[in-house]
């Protein structure tokens, strides 16, 4: 499978380079040319969009969701004659909407992925129309896994798991540099405090994952009572922090819904 990618920023980029892993049989393609430097270090090939459009079997949809329509009205027609793969990645735009967008009935897989990717730790849940066969997916699985976690998701749930998943990394990284801030008012180094801080956090991470205990059983684990831990968690509840984590997951919902109107 030939694989193309419609704008190849922060995502599509990600994808791009650990997808590189698997076939150098890529092509990129932008508005500005900054995908260049990244298609000659990866050692894949850079074009426009109609060249994107007319030479690959699986094509990502790498843009701003505001820009999709834009960006796939003039390929129409090479769509319609050739009937590639799209795979997109828009937060908020449905299958539906993406056929309608493209012109023709052809097959779609959505994805939701995350910027770990970058690093092989990605979360892609996915879904697809009734047009992606069984085989197509599973080469397309096989080529995807050097990006991270594939799993299939009902569409309905999309918009969920890109305002937990997709826009949770940013999250984390405030969490980790508040964190880090707080050790190094105690004085400790700030470069050594994020280092601590983002161990800890992939270390805790890893036994949610592994144990698949409850985390607030691993959580009492490292509370002892009238300890200096509890004092911490305390300082947490008292500012609300699980209510506002909890809203930043709704808000960012509720936006991605917006986006898909
Ligand atoms: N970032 C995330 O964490 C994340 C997570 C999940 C899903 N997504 C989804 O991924 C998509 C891309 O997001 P991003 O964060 O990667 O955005 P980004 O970094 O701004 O990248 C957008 C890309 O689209 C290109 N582009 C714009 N207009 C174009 C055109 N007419 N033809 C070809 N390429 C064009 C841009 O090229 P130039 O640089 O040349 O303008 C750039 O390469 C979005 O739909 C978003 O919902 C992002």
């Amino acid at each position: 499978m030939t694989y193309g990618f419609l704008g190849c920023g922060n995502m599509g980029g990600a994808i791009a380079a650990r997808l590189s892993q698997s076939t150098k049989e890529i092509t990129v393609s932008d508005r500005s040319g900054r995908a260049k430097a990244l298609a000659s270090e990866l050692g894949i090939a850079y074009s426009d969009n109609i060249g994107v459009a007319t030479n690959c079997d699986c094509i990502f949809l790498a843009v701003k969701p505001q820009m999709l329509g834009e960006v796939l009205k003039p390929l129409k027609p090479m769509l319609a004659l050739r009937r590639p793969l799209l795979v997109s990645m828009c937060a908020g735009i449905e299958l539906a909407q993406v056929q309608e967008l493209a012109g023709c009935a052809l097959p779609i897989i959505r994805i939701m992925p995350n910027t770990p990717t970058q690093v092989g730790l990605g979360v892609i849940p996915y879904c697809r129309n009734e047009l992606v066969r069984d085989k197509m997916l599973a080469q397309w699985i096989v080529d995807m896994q050097p990006c991270g976690t594939l799993d299939p998701l009902e569409e309905r749930l999309m918009d969920a798991a890109s305002a937990l998943s997709g826009s949770g990394p940013a999250y984390f990284y405030m969490m980790l540099d508040a964190l880090a801030d707080g050790a190094a008012a105690c004085g400790m180094p700030k470069a050594k405090a994020l280092d601590y801080a983002a161990r800890t956090m992939a270390g805790a991470a890893q036994m949610v994952i592994e144990t698949k205990q409850h985390p607030a059983a691993l959580k009492d684990a490292v509370c002892s009572p009238g300890g200096s831990t509890l004092a911490g968690v305390r300082e947490l509840e008292r500012a609300g922090f699980r209510s506002a984590a909890a809203d930043c997951v709704v808000a960012a919902y509720r936006k991605n819904r917006e986006l898909g109107k």
